[in-house]
């Protein structure tokens, strides 16, 4: 883990607030009071006068809808922040009255805890630390989200025997695999949700020559479990030539064959990760397999896909979406007791 310094678990329970600002959704416990945020991660901002327009859900309501003078900003990519300046503003908007008010019973934000990519390079680092000081935090504890997740998941990460998680994001999925509270052995793909989202819009325009409107790519994604084996779906979309609405009859094994690339790097990804453990570990993981944490952990039939792909036993997490902030939130409330987590 190269310059992680392990610190005793006092270091998170002396935090106030843990924050898991994530690519599609920003989350925010505050101790003693609970989970008060869980809204989109957007920002709409008036390009003439730089106002803020909008945060969290209605804010990713106008995306798409906006007249040319609203912008709307997505301030977390890839599960880091890359505009400092909108990730504040969205947390201080989304840290609204009620929540302040938490915030101050607690002797104001002097410390908070942060999720972080395992792989987060020092850039990364130093922009979730800036994005939160400069919402009042005094001091920036920054935790891996494989291990907040797996604690969240109730994993027994601070054991001495192999815990395997996936944290399936929007964009990227992280596989870690956990042993006497740190990653023996990580890494991350660039697949999630919103990519396979992407790949199912792509094939529609390819194919099809069809834009499909968002809400219309959920219901394809059944395909991915193989339920409704040979026959057609019917969805409308734009045509991209004419650009007048039309609808047209999908055949699922097409949107299975189009979503089947990422789908193949997830597995291989599991085996390159296995391969990089101690045998013994390797082990427990066989009988005990892995857990899928992370808002994509629910795309339909990706359980099925992991298990047929990597013969392994695969569990979905209770409340995927919440597994980080809650692993988070539970070291903060001081309700973990693990050897040694690290903290960076
Ligand atoms: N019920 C569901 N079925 C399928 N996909 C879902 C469901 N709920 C959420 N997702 C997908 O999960 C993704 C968001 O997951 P999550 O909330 O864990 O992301 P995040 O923490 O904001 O992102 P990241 O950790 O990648 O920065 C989105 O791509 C979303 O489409
Ligand atoms: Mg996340």
């Amino acid at each position: 883990m190269g310059n992680t310094v392990s610190k005793p678990l006092d270091q998170l329970r002396r935090c106030s607030v843990a924050v898991d600002v994530g690519s599609a959704r920003t989350r925010v416990h505050i101790k003693d009071a609970g989970l008060l945020v869980d809204e989109p991660s957007v920002v709409a901002v008036n390009t003439f006068s730089g106002a803020l327009m909008a945060v969290g859900t209605s804010a990713e309501r106008m995306d798409g809808r906006t007249p040319g003078h609203i912008r709307v900003v997505r301030p977390v990519s890839n599960g880091t922040v890359v505009d400092i300046e909108m990730a504040q503003r969205m947390l201080r908007a989304l840290v609204g009255s009620s929540v302040r008010r938490a915030w101050r019973r607690r002797g104001a934000m002097q410390r908070a805890a942060v999720t972080i990519p395992h792989n987060a390079d020092p850039l990364a680092r130093s922009a979730a630390i800036e994005t939160l000081t400069g919402v009042g935090a005094k001091q920036v504890e920054l935790v891996d989200t494989p291990t907040a997740a797996g604690v969240g998941c109730g994993l027994p990460v601070e054991q001495p025997e192999a815990t395997m998680i996936l944290v399936c994001g929007a964009t990227t999925t992280q596989i870690a695999v956990l042993s006497l509270g740190a990653i023996v052995s990580a890494t991350t793909v660039p697949m999630g949700g919103d990519t396979i989202h992407h790949a199912v819009v792509q094939h529609l325009r390819n194919h099809h020559e069809l834009i499909l409107p968002s809400q219309a790519v959920r219901p394809l994604h059944l395909a991915l479990t193989g339920a409704g084996e040979g026959q057609t779906t019917e969805v409308w979309g734009r045509d991209v030539a004419t650009g007048t609405a039309r609808t047209v009859c999908i055949n699922p094994d097409d949107v299975r064959a189009a979503i089947q690339a990422p789908l193949i790097g997830l597995s291989d990804a599991i085996r390159s990760v296995l391969h990089n453990c101690p045998p013994d570990l390797v082990a427990d993981l066989a009988d005990r397999g892995m857990v899928l944490a992370g808002g994509s952990a629910l795309l339909p039939g990706l359980d099925e896909r992991l298990r047929a792909g990597t013969g392994m036993p695969v569990h979905i997490a209770d409340q995927p979406s919440l597994s980080a902030v809650n692993g988070l939130a539970a070291m903060v409330e001081g309700q973990v007791m693990p050897l040694n987590v690290d903290v960076h």
